[in-house]
């Protein structure tokens, strides 16, 4: 049976920094507060109209496609994690094939927020394994500067987050002891809405005074973004970061273990841990709490901020970048975020 390794992997964030001093200009915020609760001290957004979830998923799937030393047209499949997409409907795989003239292939798009690319690379994994599919594009990508609320209303979110796209071309490969060992997928959504962006959405009409009673213009625009909805700030993300902190520390470290126990592995076997980059402390926590010394664990927020489904496949490719990823070292891949969901894979390069 085949197994999947990672035979090309590519990063690519805007060329637009913006730092904690440059948010002031919009919130009541610090530089200070932003490092010491968050560990971020710059982030990247996107150009305004040039560049989309799907454009910046294009350059890095360009990087990984070459590394992988095959061409667009040889890829078999995309999976496409993001929670920002170009379109409500449809999703940025197919935008990714139309943009790169690939063949009439398979796109499946991915919503697991920040847990999202490791969902999507367990996906791919599975056609591999099944020998359905030999090359796959498994894609990481947001553009949250476009959707965030840059009034101090918004400051405990906004703060957070950047733009940036990951990808990597997903292999078969016979090769023993090569490629992804095992993935580790969870869902409790019990509390979905402590993280979450409410609108535009189909549960809408909750939050109107009167039941929407007729489908009138008037009406369907009510129930879909009305002035109170935005007066309530709805159509931009909430957090409850004290309770999604809470929990990112309890699963973070169980899925870790549970990946490694899976293999008979303990942590010291891994050469490097790369978490989803929610939130350095979450990070630091996580390390404190498997005793995993400074060189087994990547970390790059301070640099991006929190990418969402960007962010380990950016960490990734930056931590191969620097000699940091070598042939057959043990890498652990963990996420943790809205929905809640959590995940993890382990991988022999
Ligand atoms: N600048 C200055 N002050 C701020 C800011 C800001 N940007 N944001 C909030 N504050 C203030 C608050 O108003 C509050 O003030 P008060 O005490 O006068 O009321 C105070 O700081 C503390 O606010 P908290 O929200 O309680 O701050 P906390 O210590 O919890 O830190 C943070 C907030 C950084 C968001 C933290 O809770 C966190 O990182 N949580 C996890 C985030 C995460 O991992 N999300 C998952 C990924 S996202 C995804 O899946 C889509």
């Amino acid at each position: 049976m085949p197994t999947s390794k990672i035979a090309g992997i590519g990063l690519y964030v805007p060329e637009n920094t913006v730092t904690n001093e440059d948010l002031k200009k919009y919130m009541d915020t610090s530089d200070e507060w932003i490092q010491e609760r968050t560990g971020i001290r710059e982030r990247r957004y996107a150009h305004r109209t040039d560049e989309t979830t799907t454009t910046m998923a294009v350059e890095a799937s360009k990087i990984a496609i070459e590394r992988a030393g095959i061409t667009a047209q040889d890829i078999d499949f995309i999976v496409f994690a993001t929670l920002s997409p170009d379109y409500y409907f449809p999703g940025c795989g197919v935008l990714v094939q139309r943009a790169m003239q690939m063949k009439e292939i398979g796109a499946l798009d991915i919503r697991n927020q920040c847990s999202g690319f490791v969902y999507a690379l367990s996906v791919a994994d599975q056609f591999i394994k099944t020998g359905m599919y030999k090359n796959i594009l498994v894609i990481g990508s947001e553009k949250h500067s476009f959707g965030l609320d840059f009034s101090t209303r918004g400051r405990n979110i906004s703060v957070i987050f950047g733009d940036g796209a990951g990808a990597v071309v997903l292999q078969a490969t016979e090769k023993e002891g090569q490629g992804i060992m095992s993935t580790h997928l969870h869902s409790d959504g019990q509390s979905a809405e402590l993280l979450a962006m409410y609108n535009p959405g189909t549960h809408a009409n909750h939050w109107v005074k009167e039941p929407v009673a007729d489908y009138t213009e008037a009406a369907i625009g009510e129930m879909f973004m009305s002035k109170e909805m935005m007066d309530k700030a709805q159509n931009f993300p909430f957090m409850d970061g004290q309770a999604v902190f809470k929990k990112a520390i309890i699963k973070f470290p169980e899925v870790i273990i549970e990946a490694l126990t899976k293999n008979g592995l303990s942590t010291t076997d891994i050469n490097l841990l790369i978490p989803h980059q929610a939130n350095l402390r979450i990070s630091q926590f996580v390390q404190q709490k498997l005793a995993l010394r400074n060189d087994q664990v990547f970390n790059n927020i301070q640099q991006f901020g929190n990418t969402t489904a960007a962010s380990i496949p950016i960490a990734l490719c930056q931590a191969w970048q620097e000699g940091k990823v070598k042939e057959g070292d043990l890498i652990c891949l963990a996420a943790f975020g809205s929905g809640f969901t959590w995940a993890s894979a382990l991988i022999r390069w």
